[in-house]
């Protein structure tokens, strides 16, 4: 595997594992570590052992946000002419599931980095905001609109204009975090549940997740046509073949990406 500066990267079965690594500054999200995370997945996704990523932290921060010294002296013009919160684009666009494992703080760019991962599991200990507020800017890595549509305008609103922390059990509630997993045992099962997704068909996995995206992007007719269809195509593969006579003949199906 290559070597990163800010990140472990590594591969367990049909899972890649990233561990944002820069344990001094809470793992803050400099600009080389939302770079390596663009290349760690681009990577991932180039390779076809790879089924599902897990993102992960320490026990103490998944991520405390974007680096605030690294920020502290730049002006407009420097953030926009290096279109800063853009070098994310490269982790949005991944197509394989990435599944986030959360312990401690999730704050600002880290609680952006959550909400860019398709399920989000968290530890007892996990604690998201948005703190922007606090330092005289808003969020910047899609806070306000992934937020907005996992938790609703209310919750949004109070923690994006209060700065104020949720909880695992708020965050599970209002419906940004799918599970709560006790701290020792959250890596072992997102990568358990990556393992589980990277088993199956890998074409229905892709149209699943592409399918479930375009839910929060188009009206209901339309997400249910664009569903239709993609259901329709994978009556096109020999996975569908394969996973529907193994059922039939009470065995396990073998998938093999066809
Ligand atoms: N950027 C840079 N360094 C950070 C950091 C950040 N976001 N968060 C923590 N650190 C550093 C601290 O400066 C400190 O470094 P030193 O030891 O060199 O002083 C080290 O990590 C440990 O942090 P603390 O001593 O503060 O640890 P704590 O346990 O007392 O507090 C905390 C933990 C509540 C998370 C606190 O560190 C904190 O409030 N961090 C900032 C959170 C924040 O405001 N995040 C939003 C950033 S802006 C953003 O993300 C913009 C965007 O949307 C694009």
């Amino acid at each position: 595997d290559a070597p990163f500066e800010t990140l472990i990267v590594e591969t367990r079965g049909g899972v890649g594992l990233i561990t944002l690594n820069r344990p001094k500054a809470l793992n803050a999200l400099n600009a080389t570590m939302i770079r390596e995370l663009g290349e760690a997945l681009a990577a991932f996704e180039a390779n076809e052992a790879v089924g599902a990523v897990v993102i992960t932290g320490s026990d103490k921060a998944f991520a405390a946000g974007a680096d605030i010294r690294e920020m502290a002296d730049k002006s407009f013009s420097d953030v926009y002419l290096a279109d800063l919160g853009g070098g994310w684009r490269r982790v949005v666009e991944c197509r394989k599931p990435r599944i986030a494992a959360v312990s401690g703080y999730a704050l600002g760019g880290g609680a952006e980095l959550a909400q860019m991962c398709d399920i989000v599991f968290a530890s007892e200990t996990a604690k998201f905001g948005q703190p922007e507020i606090t330092l005289g800017i808003i969020p910047g890595f899609g806070g306000t609109q992934r937020l907005t549509r996992a938790v609703g305008k209310a919750k949004a609103m109070d923690l994006v204009l209060t700065g104020r922390m949720m909880d695992a059990q708020e965050a599970e509630k209002s419906g940004l975090v799918s599970r709560i997993v006790p701290a020792e045992k959250l890596l072992d099962e997102a990568l358990e549940a990556a393992a589980k997704i990277a088993s199956f068909s890998r074409a229905a996995v892709l149209a699943a997740k592409e399918a479930v995206d375009v839910a929060a992007e188009v009206g209901l007719s339309e997400g249910a046509r664009f569903e239709r269809r993609a259901f329709q195509a994978l009556f096109a593969t020999e996975d569908q073949t394969e996973g529907m006579a193994a059922f039939v003949e009470k065995r396990k199906p073998e998938f093999r990406n066809r």
